[in-house]
Order: structure tokens, then C-alpha cells, then sequence
């Protein structure tokens, strides 16, 4: 049996992330491939209802406290997410431990200190970065609503997003049309699934 890939969407906020995850699952779905669409945070479990009222300003949180709850809603994820992959679900994932190292790094807090806390976690296959400069990002429906919706600070987190890539990144452009930007998904997709199917290889647990 073939495990599943673990495909991450990461990017600053409103850069087209959930849209093109989710039609990225739709297509593979609709050519036979078994692929689950996850998001983080998961704000429907307790620790993800109350990263939920802090990104909505419903409730005061530490930075250092709101990061390890970040953190903690991935690994209560873990065992399912493992499960998933080995019997043979691709998983793609809309933002991951990349996020909670940028936004956390972004206010300042210990780039190594954010880290740790994530070492371990499952690692993903293939990353793709949606590129947008936050003045474009913020032209868009919804940019505002949420906490860490400003300008200047999304500069900074695309600044750390960036100091964290490596080659199984790439960069897409997310400021151009959306057909186009999902042809160009599906094609790296279709990539990284025939580089798997040549040399499978096990798991990878991140930053370990
Ligand atoms: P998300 O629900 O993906 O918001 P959106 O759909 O608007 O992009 O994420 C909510 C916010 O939480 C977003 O600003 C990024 C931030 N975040 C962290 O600060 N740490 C994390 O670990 C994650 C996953 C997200």
C-alpha cells in the first residue's frame, strides 16, 4: 500500500489559501485519488474553540500561550493525521507549524523558543507558499476582521515564512487569477505524486 502524500498550503492571510486547498482536494477527489482537506487551527475541538476567541478578541491570551495551544491543536491531530496517510489518504493541509513559527517570530517571540514545540510533528511532503504582498492581500474580502490582520505585521510574518524554506517549497504566485493559480497547483501536484510513486519514502517527523 501506498501511503498518502501531505501536501501544506502556507501563506500570510487572505492569500488564497483555503480556496485553493479545497479545490485542490475536489480535483484529486473527482480523479479517484482519496485526498482529506485539514485546516489549522481546528476550531471546532476545545483547545482550537479557544484559539478561536482569541484571534476573534473574545478573550485575553499570552503570546507564548496562545502559541503552545496553536502547537498543542496539531499534535492532538497527530495520531489521526498518521492513520490517514499510512492507509493511503493524501492530506492537504490549509496552514501548519510554518504558521505558528511566523505569526508567534513576528511579535517578537524566540524564533527558536517557537519552534520547539513542533519538533516532531509529522512533516509535510511538498509546501506551496501563496505569495501575496500584504498591500495586495489587504484589497481583498474579509482582510481586518481577525487580530493579526494588519498591514505591517503581515510584512513581518512574510518575512519569517520566508527564512524557513526549503526545497520541498515552492513559491506561488497567489496574486493572479484563480483558474491560473490552480492549473499551476495541480501541475506541481501531479509532481510531487510521480517523484513519490518512484521512491517512496517514509514519513518525515519536522524540524527533528
Ligand atoms: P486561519 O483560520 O487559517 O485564518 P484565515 O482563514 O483567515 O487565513 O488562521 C487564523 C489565524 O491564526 C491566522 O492569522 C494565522 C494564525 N495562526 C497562528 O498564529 N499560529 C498558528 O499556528 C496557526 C496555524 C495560525
Amino acid at each position: 500500500m501506498t501511503r498518502g502524500l501531505f501536501i501544506l498550503f502556507e501563506g500570510c492571510d487572505r492569500s488564497g489559501k483555503t480556496t485553493q486547498s479545497t479545490r485542490l482536494v475536489e480535483a484529486l477527489n473527482s480523479q479517484g485519488i482519496r485526498a482529506k482537506l485539514l485546516k489549522f487551527p481546528d476550531r471546532t475541538t476545545a483547545i482550537g474553540k479557544m484559539i478561536d476567541g482569541y484571534l476573534t478578541q473574545q478573550n485575553k491570551l499570552s503570546d507564548e500561550a496562545v502559541h503552545l495551544l496553536f502547537s498543542a491543536n496539531r499534535w492532538e491531530a497527530m495520531e489521526q493525521m498518521r492513520a490517514d496517510l499510512e492507509s493511503g489518504t493524501t492530506l492537504i493541509v490549509d496552514r501548519y507549524a510554518f504558521s505558528g513559527v511566523a505569526f508567534s517570530a513576528a511579535k517578537r517571540l524566540d524564533f527558536k523558543w517557537c519552534k520547539a514545540p513542533d519538533v516532531g510533528l509529522l512533516a509535510p511532503d511538498r509546501v506551496f507558499f501563496m505569495d501575496i504582498h500584504p498591500d495586495d492581500a489587504a484589497k481583498r474580502d474579509g482582510f481586518g476582521d481577525e487580530i493579526y490582520e494588519k498591514r505591517e505585521f503581515q510584512i513581518e510574518v512574510r518575512v519569517k515564512f520566508f527564512s524557513m524554506m526549503d526545497n520541498t517549497w515552492s513559491i506561488v504566485d497567489a496574486n493572479r487569477d484563480k483558474d491560473e493559480i490552480h492549473r499551476q497547483i495541480m501541475a506541481l501536484t501531479s509532481k510531487a505524486f510521480e517523484k513519490h510513486s518512484e521512491a517512496e519514502s517514509p514519513i518525515k517527523r519536522l524540524w527533528a
